[in-house]
């Protein structure tokens, strides 16, 4: 086989067919074209040809092509600003030049202007422009590929940045509370430390450095997830209790914010074979932020559900929700989408990407069903295999 023949299934597209969208007003060139590219064998096209750049953007706009051959002299546009006209309009539509005219500064400035290649009509035949087609397709698909990595390396980078300010505020608070009160207890500023304030001191220390602690564990279980190296410590679970143990910290916080916590448990649900802690975790992270995200006076509800595929546990609110094109950014870690709310509560952005990480440990899923105004649910899935329908629930 020579290196101008297309293999069947050598690349990507070699499958399928490909789509040609051939811009040339001359009716001869055209027809040349399209039978120098039938001569290919192996080669399996489909070929749509305009006549003018403004009719080749119509069908460009209504249908999709995998390459264009342009000529350089159409009866509306010429030369480079023809090239730059169409590359601008289909900026992913790899475009190769197919002119009669052999001028090598010209075809220089057309690959600047965003040309994949320029191709001289009778100076090769059909197999040297099914390459040129081949190489440009795989060209536009490996910048696209590279393109797509470096926007998801730049989002990557840009929320990390921003948990770094976050967490420079986050780390700052607390130790602000740690340094300032330690300092009055040992230069004992309010007398010997029989004084009630010493107390007071002593438990905001604490409170504050629980607090840094949380937030150390959270990011160390977020690396460790993410190095793959958390690994599940399983028992049977009582959801019922994993449920309550979940809530009863947040009574206060639901009575004080007038927020209403309430369950939705079947009775005679399974024992679930699963981590508790990380189980704790999850329902823990999702509950906190329908409490945070929730104005007062409103209701959070925390669900399982039992169907033929497993158990599903959701935490419900009626809360400010989440807009539908910031649901995958708030799984990302150290996110966190900008609301007078989320400015108000002090937060991470860690909560979520934990919970579907641990979700995920455990072979189930997270998924968030929200909208602004609406409300949140947030929504974990465990598989079947790990429900334990007839076991006796001991551990
Ligand atoms: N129930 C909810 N209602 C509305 N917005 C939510 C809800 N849950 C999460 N969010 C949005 O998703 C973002 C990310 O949530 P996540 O739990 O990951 O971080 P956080 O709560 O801000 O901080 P952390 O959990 O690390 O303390 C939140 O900042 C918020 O904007
Ligand atoms: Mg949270």
């Amino acid at each position: 086989m020579t290196g101008c023949e297309v293999m069947p299934g050598g690349s990507t597209y070699g499958a399928r067919r490909v789509r040609v969208l051939l811009v040339e007003d001359n009716e001869a060139d055209a027809r040349l074209t399209q039978e120098l590219l039938r001569e290919v064998q192996g080669f399996d096209f489909d070929l749509r040809r305009a006549g003018r750049l403004s009719e080749a953007m119509d069908l460009i706009r209504a249908e999709a092509f995998d390459v264009a051959l342009l000529d350089f002299a159409l009866p509306d546009g010429m030369g480079v600003p023809l090239v730059a006209e169409m590359h601008a309009g289909a900026p992913n539509l790899p475009i190769l030049i197919l002119t009669g005219n052999d001028d090598e500064a010209a075809a220089i400035e057309a690959l600047k202007s965003g040309a994949e290649d320029y191709l001289v009509k009778g100076q090769g035949d059909g197999h040297l422009i099914v390459r040129a087609m081949r190489y440009a397709i795989e060209r536009k698909r490996i910048v696209a590929m590279l393109k797509e990595a470096k926007e998801a390396a730049e989002l990557a980078n840009r929320a990390k940045s921003q948990f770094l300010a976050n967490m420079s505020h986050e780390l700052r608070t607390p130790l602000n509370a740690i340094i300032g009160f330690s300092q009055i207890i040992r230069e004992q500023t309010a007398g010997p430390p029989v004084a009630d304030c010493y107390r007071d001191y002593a438990n905001d220390i604490l409170t504050s450095g629980m607090h840094l602690l949380e937030l150390i564990n959270d990011i160390l279980d977020l690396s460790k997830i993410e190095a793959g190296k958390l690994d599940l410590l399983e028992s049977v679970i009582e959801i019922g209790e994993l449920v309550e143990s979940c809530l009863r910290p947040m009574q206060a916080r639901s009575s004080e914010s007038g927020i209403r916590l309430v369950t939705a448990l079947p009775r005679d649900l399974p024992g679930l074979w699963a981590d508790a802690r990380k189980m704790r975790q999850i329902l823990f992270n999702l509950i906190s932020n329908s409490m945070k995200f929730t104005q007062p006076g409103g209701r959070v509800e925390v669900r399982a559900e039992l169907d033929g595929e497993g158990l599903e546990l959701a935490v419900a609110d009626d809360g400010i929700g989440i807009a539908q094109e910031d649901i995958p950014r708030v799984l990302t870690p150290f996110v966190q989408v900008e609301s007078t709310l989320t400015r108000r509560h002090s937060g991470t952005g860690l909560g979520l990407p934990i919970a579907r990480s641990l979700a995920e440990l455990h072979g189930g899923s997270l998924s968030i069903e929200s909208a602004p105004g609406a409300g949140t649910t947030v929504r974990v899935r465990m598989p079947g295999e790990r429900l334990l329908r007839h076991a006796a629930r001991s551990a």
